[in-house]
């Protein structure tokens, strides 16, 4: 048997600039340069400097994947990248990037969708993904349940928010309690000293009988309570309103999650995207699976919050089908669906 190819995988959808290589189901390296310092102040990422910190890093974090994982750039065999969803021009740089070593290294490039790869990412650490699995994919852009024959050709949308990400609603919420940017570490830590039944959020379309979400309602939920102790003068338990927004998004999620996978006949759940790191998320879905009969499988918080490794697991499965390769004018799609996994 001829070993695995070796696909290098670049990311450049948000901030971070991630490039990673894997064999088969084995992570060589994951090099990651972030930009999140240079968009702190402004409490959210700013894509014009996102596309120039891209820029800077990529061959850096590009040298340092290499050296890292001992290989010679001519020992690639697929470049893969991802072709979107995310910041247009942020996914321009990679995009270009991808090709010029592609072109360079005279080997096949594979545009992939970055929602696809954070569930690809999982075979890293578990092994071959269950078929049919369900995968909850929540980040800073996106909240959505979708069911999965194939991770490298057959992603179906099962549901989806219909306003801010369960991300975006961390990185909002943060903001009213003072904390930095991004929000959910913040907001996680602050949460295991608080109680998470100090306060009653609202938990929409808990009950409307779809596989939908909605977080903006929360948000501003969180916003006016906070507000209200400050106008009454009173002190504000951030420990207490964590905990309580946490419970609050964690209840939802799960609770669809376990849904999409009883409706469908699914037994595997699979969580990913930054929020998934999310120490509440992952044991109130541990917990909820085992009730249901589920098998869960959560990848390491490392590998859930983008990097470059997932891009290239992604890659490795679709060179491992002999699927064909993208064409070398390959365009960037800052709003690709999810169901498109590999660009052509
Ligand atoms: O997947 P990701 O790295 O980038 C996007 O594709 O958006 O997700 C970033 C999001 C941010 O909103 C960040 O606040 C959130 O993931 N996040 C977390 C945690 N770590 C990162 N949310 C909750 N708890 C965490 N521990
Ligand atoms: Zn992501």
């Amino acid at each position: 048997m001829t070993a695995p190819a070796l696909v290098l995988g670049i990311e450049t959808s948000c901030d971070e600039t991630g490039i990673g290589l894997v064999r088969g189901h084995e992570l060589l390296t994951d090099a990651v340069a972030s930009s999140v310092d240079e968009h702190a102040r402004f409490g959210g990422v700013v894509p014009e400097v996102a596309s120039r910190a891209h820029l800077e890093a990529m061959i850096p974090t590009f040298e340092r994947a290499i050296a890292s994982a001992g290989v010679r750039p001519q020992d690639v065999d697929a470049v893969a990248v991802t072709a979107g969803p995310g910041l247009a021009g942020a996914l321009l740089v990679g995009v270009a990037a991808a090709k010029a070593f592609a072109y360079a290294l005279g080997k096949p490039l594979y545009g992939v969708n970055h929602l696809a790869a954070h569930i690809a990412v999982d075979q890293l650490e578990h092994g071959t993904l269950p078929a049919p699995a369900v995968a909850l994919l929540v980040s800073g852009g996106h909240s959505s349940l979708l069911l999965v024959p194939d991770v490298a050709q057959d992603v179906i949308p099962l549901g989806s928010t219909i306003d801010d990400a369960a991300g975006e609603a961390y990185d909002k919420v943060a903001r009213v309690l003072g904390m930095p940017f991004p929000g959910g570490p913040p907001i996680d830590k602050a949460a295991r000293d608080g109680n998470p039944e100090a306060i009653g959020f609202p938990r929409a379309k808990y009950h409307d009988g779809t596989l939908d979400f909605s977080f903006a309602g929360l948000k501003t939920a969180v916003a006016r309570w906070v507000e209200a102790r400050q106008a009454a003068g009173e002190p504000v338990p951030a420990a207490d309103v964590a905990a309580s927004f946490q419970e609050a998004v964690a209840d939802v999620l799960t609770r669809k999650a376990i849904q999409a996978c009883q409706r469908n006949g699914v037994c595997d759940l699979i969580v990913g995207g930054g929020v998934a790191a999310n120490s509440r998320l992952r044991s109130l879905a541990a917990e909820r699976c085992a009730d249901a009969g589920i098998r869960l499988r959560v990848p390491r918080p490392g590998l859930c919050t983008d990097n470059g490794a997932m891009v290239a697991a992604l890659g490795a499965e679709i060179v491992g089908r002999g699927l064909s390769p993208s064409p070398l004018d390959l365009p960037a799609d800052s709003s690709l669906p999810v169901t498109e996994v590999l660009v052509h």
